[in-house]
């Protein structure tokens, strides 16, 4: 049977900063294995490190991001930082929880991923992407 993936990339969201991009579609395939993980009802103790993968590398992407929209004067970065801010501190109520009741937290988790990640991108990393293809930035 073929496996179904919770987050299909699509060529929209491409903000055309390459290494944005590339923490884009890693980011959705991280959240894709953690998705066929739990499909196959893999342990607590298999899901746990894509957990700290998947917190660890929001943080990373976001700080990635905020770089660049400091670099270029970005000039809704506080907004778009705050919303990072409060992506975070949901996500890390989130694993709290994860880690106290375990794994039938997790379609509450993904279903936290998935609009995040679509309507983030969708709308807000899509705003500063068209700011820098207004300024010509190429990176
Ligand atoms: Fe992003
Ligand atoms: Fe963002």
């Amino acid at each position: 049977m073929e496996e179904k993936d919770l987050i299909i990339w699509e060529d929209r969201l491409l903000t055309n900063i390459t290494i944005i991009d590339q923490q884009h579609k890693h980011f959705v395939s991280i959240l894709n294995l953690l998705y066929h993980k739990f499909e196959h009802l893999a342990s607590k103790e298999e899901i746990d490190p894509l957990m700290s993968d998947l917190v660890s590398y929001a943080s990373t992407h976001f700080a990635t991001e905020e770089g660049y929209m400091q670099k270029y004067n970005f000039p809704e970065f506080q907004e778009h930082k705050a919303i990072h801010d409060q992506l975070t501190a949901d996500l890390t109520k989130l694993i709290e929880k994860y880690n106290l009741e375990g794994k039938k937290i997790l379609p509450e988790i993904f279903d936290f991923l998935e609009n995040w990640l679509v309507q983030h991108l969708d709308i807000y990393d899509h705003k500063y992407a068209e700011y820098f293809a207004q300024i010509g930035v190429s990176e």
